[in-house]
């Protein structure tokens, strides 16, 4: 057993009251690679920004468990390193595992230092998400590792948002959730999904630009959770924004994304000034980098160098990182 408090992380609890005290959403941001690791540690202390890395059970078996807590451990002593030298304050760091589906898995990442596990149980019917949810708790609890559940399926490709009112959190389930599980967060479904698809193009309408709109995530429910849970950590997945500029970068490059269309700014910084602790981005930066290596490999047919593609590949997600942290998640300076 490898305590995280040894490997320099933090759990998620007095993050997510900082965050709820101040009207600001932590970054939880998805790595499966060193190149994406750095970015995210060099933007997260050049901004002075609390951060989450998040680790999904894919990335666990592409990245190898035993490389991914050394990894993990390097990035504190990194952040450290990095601190010290741009003579500023130490950021706190969590490592969380993303979308975690058994309490094998939960158990196996907090034994191997993680900090915060989220049991997604959001698939099996309500008690028995109570009952999985609940194990991992008390196991979780027991090492000081921080818990994130999850009520709601989040909207498919296929699905039709507006449509499948089923899939959207039913506010009347999360009381009784929280009450039974001691969960300490709880990721919502209103209306976001996973990828770089979260809308198809006939649910939208076009803005003054031609640029496809959205239509808007489902407020109502989130006000309604936080009524009945006051004070309590909502976590909002499926929150990249699929800019133009990242898109184009990828299609100008040949790459071939067609109609893809993610969360509105704006829309994402109403939940972080509300309710919402946690927002995760893992598209978004997946979008970055390969628009990056797109572009040089296109400019530079001749190199074979991987350093001189993934560095500029990096460099872009540091700026991305940063302006997450800025512009839309408020976390910048609250480290
Ligand atoms: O929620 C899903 C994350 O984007 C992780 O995706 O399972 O392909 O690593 P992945
Ligand atoms: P995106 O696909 O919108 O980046 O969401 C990532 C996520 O929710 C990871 O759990
Ligand atoms: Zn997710």
């Amino acid at each position: 057993m490898v305590s995280y408090k040894d490997l320099g992380f933090v759990n998620t609890r007095e993050m997510f009251a900082k965050a709820m005290q101040g009207g600001y959403a932590v970054g939880a941001f998805n790595f499966n690679n060193m190149e994406q690791l750095q970015a995210i540690i060099v933007a997260c202390v050049e901004s002075q920004a609390p951060v989450i890395l998040q680790v999904s059970s894919g990335a666990r078996k592409y990245a190898n468990q035993i490389m991914l807590r050394y990894m993990g451990q390097g990035a504190v002593e990194m952040m450290r390193a990095l601190a010290k030298e741009k003579k500023l304050r130490e950021i706190p760091i969590a490592l969380h595992l993303d979308h975690g589906d058994t309490f094998e898995l939960c158990k196996s990442c907090i034994e191997s230092g993680f900090s915060s596990v989220m049991i997604d149980g959001s698939h099996h019917p309500f008690e028995k998400n109570i009952e999985l949810t609940k194990q991992v708790v008390d196991f979780a609890h027991a090492h000081d590792v921080t818990v994130e559940g999850e009520l709601g399926v989040l909207a498919g490709i296929e699905d039709d948002v507006h449509a499948e009112k089923s899939h959207y959190t039913d506010p009347n389930q999360v009381e009784e959730f929280v009450k039974k599980t001691n969960v300490d967060s709880l990721a919502i479904s209103i209306g976001t999904s996973h990828g770089a698809n979260k809308f198809k193009p006939e649910q939208c309408t076009k803005g003054p630009d031609g640029i496809l709109v959205p239509p808007e995530l489902r407020f109502d429910i989130l006000d309604e959770v936080a009524r009945r849970l006051p004070g309590f950590p909502i976590v909002l997945h499926g929150a990249s924004s699929v800019v133009p500029e990242a898109v184009k970068l990828i299609n100008d490059n040949g790459g071939k994304l067609e109609s893809p269309i993610g969360i509105p700014v704006p829309q994402l910084r109403r939940a972080a000034t509300g309710p919402v602790c946690k927002i995760n981005i893992d598209s978004d930066g997946r979008l970055w980098m390969t628009g990056g290596i797109r572009k040089y490999l296109k400019e530079n047919p001749k190199e074979f160098d991987p350093r001189k593609y993934l560095g500029p590949a990096r460099d872009l997600l540091v700026a991305m990182y940063k302006d997450k942290n800025e512009k839309v998640l408020g976390s910048a300076g609250k480290a």
